[in-house]
């Protein structure tokens, strides 16, 4: 019988408990290699990784854990050759498990020596592909935070310009209507009158884009069904495509509706198809898609429609994409471009509470896409039947800006109606108890302790039968209304007045 020395009995116990430890560690893949790549002992957390059992794995080549791109470029032998030679070799990068599938692992080997001679290597792997995701995940959400701050900001901004800017066209456009009824026979006069006018449409037709940028013009949200705007803009996109480019249609058959602000969706859709024409000056083909897609990322999941516009054009340089979402960005020659198309996309998107994506190879072409999600509440009533109000009566116009009020007034008047006007919300309650008027025309952005929409659900309250019409040149007010009250977006025309009035319940 062998007795073995206390010295020899330590020895052993030690070394079994060392085994025992890498053995049994689960989180961690540790094993040996020897000098040439070969496994030769395995644990139990490299089964749980990667899949492979003692017997399947021992005597096996290491570099069967390498994608095969890795293989192909001969990263196994290196990451030896960089343990061999610098002591240590330090990595995160894909792996693949026995069933095929990828993990992002994070790998260390150190050589082992005895007696000076390298005897083979030790290698650890952890999988760290969640914290890979995580990390991923967050620095996605930081940087979708940050570029929404910019465009916050660059919105403030372009939203102040636009609402003042939206007044001043207000009254030049309402002045022409008294400026047209001077002495018709005077050419010169008329054709200033003309010139003005189409500067002023403009002009509105501008801030109608800084606003929508600004994300503060979504002034009438409905449901929109992709097929019919389709159809409504169809003669539109052809027009705007010219005739070198082809307009083609890639539309789901039942594509869910989407909750947008009508003539928003046009413009949008119309700035991204012109965009494209101008993409492919040698010709090609627009193609518009639309498809249902569910969606998993932080900021956006569930149900969405995906709006693309695809050209054969020519690409976004790389050092150009990350501007083209800025307002007055723009690579056209002075007059071709404002830089005002895509800014206005990006708004609408956010401002109906999707996003928009660009996915563009040089040379080939471009998409953009828009995600909108679905929408989901029921369809609002109609709304209840209406008579035509005659142009006469009293209206109790309220506006706090006196030159806008003046040239509202004139408008009004030349429609056949007696104003009383008055400057916000407390007078305005202050003339109703004293005088009854048909109807009350006010700006919902006014200075005071109640907006015009205060004061239009006041009104409900007191005088529930009194028709109420609210004018906004912006307003994130007015994204509240959904429908509640009619508005008139400004700048309005004469026509527009008129026909709004002519809706009013009675
Ligand atoms: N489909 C596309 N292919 C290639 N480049 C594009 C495409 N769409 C947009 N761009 C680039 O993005 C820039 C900004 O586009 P955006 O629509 O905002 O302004 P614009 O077209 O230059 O002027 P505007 O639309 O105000 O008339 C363009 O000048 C162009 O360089
Ligand atoms: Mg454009």
């Amino acid at each position: 019988m062998i007795r073995k020395s206390n010295q020899q009995r330590d020895l052993f116990e030690s070394e079994r408990s060392f085994r025992l430890l890498v053995e049994g560690v689960a989180d961690y893949a540790l094993y040996m290699l020897d000098p040439n790549g070969i496994i030769t002992s395995w644990n139990i957390g490299g089964e749980r990784i990667k899949g492979y059992s003692p017997q399947e794995i021992l005597g096996q080549h290491f570099s069967r854990f390498y994608t095969e791109t890795d293989r192909a470029n001969g990263k196994p032998a290196r990451a030896l050759g960089i343990a061999r030679d610098q002591g240590r070799y330090e990595e995160e990068g894909w792996r693949v498990r026995k069933d095929g599938t990828f993990f992002w692992a994070s790998v260390v080997i150190d050589p082992i020596y005895e007696d000076g001679t390298l005897v083979g290597y030790a290698k650890i792997t952890r999988d760290i592909t969640e914290r890979r995701n995580t990390q991923l995940k967050l620095e996605a959400m930081q940087r979708q935070l940050a570029e929404s701050q910019k465009f916050d900001a660059l919105g403030q901004l372009t939203g102040g310009v636009a609402h003042d800017f939206n007044n001043l066209l207000m009254i030049i456009s309402g002045s022409l209507h008294v400026l047209k009824k001077g002495d018709p026979d005077d050419s010169r006069l008329q054709r200033a009158i003309s010139a003005i006018e189409t500067a002023t449409k403009r002009g509105a037709a501008l801030t109608g884009q800084l606003l929508s940028f600004a994300r503060r013009q979504s002034v009438n949200p409905q449901a929109i069904h992709f097929g019919d705007r389709i159809e409504a803009i169809r003669e539109v996109l052809h027009a705007g495509v010219g005739s070198a480019v082809r307009l083609a249609f890639d539309i789901e058959r039942e594509v869910w509706p989407v909750r947008a602000d009508v003539s928003e969706f046009e413009t949008a859709l119309l700035n991204l198809v012109i965009n494209a024409r101008d993409a492919m000056p040698d010709g090609g083909t627009v193609t518009i898609g639309a498809h249902n897609i569910i969606l998993d990322d932080p900021l956006h999941s569930g149900e969405y429609v995906a709006i693309a516009v695809s050209d054969t054009g020519l690409g976004i340089p790389s050092d150009v994409v990350d501007k083209i979402f800025e307002p007055f960005f723009t690579t056209k020659p002075v007059g071709k471009g404002t830089g005002l198309g895509l800014s206005q996309v990006h708004g609408f998107a956010h401002q109906a509470g999707g996003t928009v994506k660009v996915a563009s190879e040089l040379g080939k072409g471009t998409t953009f896409t828009i995600l909108l999600p679905r929408e989901t509440a029921a369809a609002p009533s109609e709304t209840s039947v209406t008579t035509p109000l005659r142009g006469s009566g009293t209206v109790l116009l309220v506006e706090d800006n006196p030159d806008v009020a003046l040239v509202s007034i004139g408008l009004l008047e030349q429609l056949g109606y007696h104003v009383r006007r008055v400057a916000d919300a407390e007078a305005a309650l202050r003339e109703l108890e004293n005088n009854g008027v048909d109807f009350v025309f006010s700006d919902i952005v006014m200075p005071g302790k109640m907006d015009g929409l205060g004061l239009a659900h006041r009104l409900r309250q007191i005088h529930p039968d009194l028709p109420i019409l609210l004018a906004t040149g912006y307003s994130e007010v007015a994204a509240g209304v959904r429908g509640e009250f009619p508005i008139l977006r400004k700048p309005y025309e004469i026509h527009e007045l008129s026909e709004a009035i002519s809706k009013l319940p009675r």
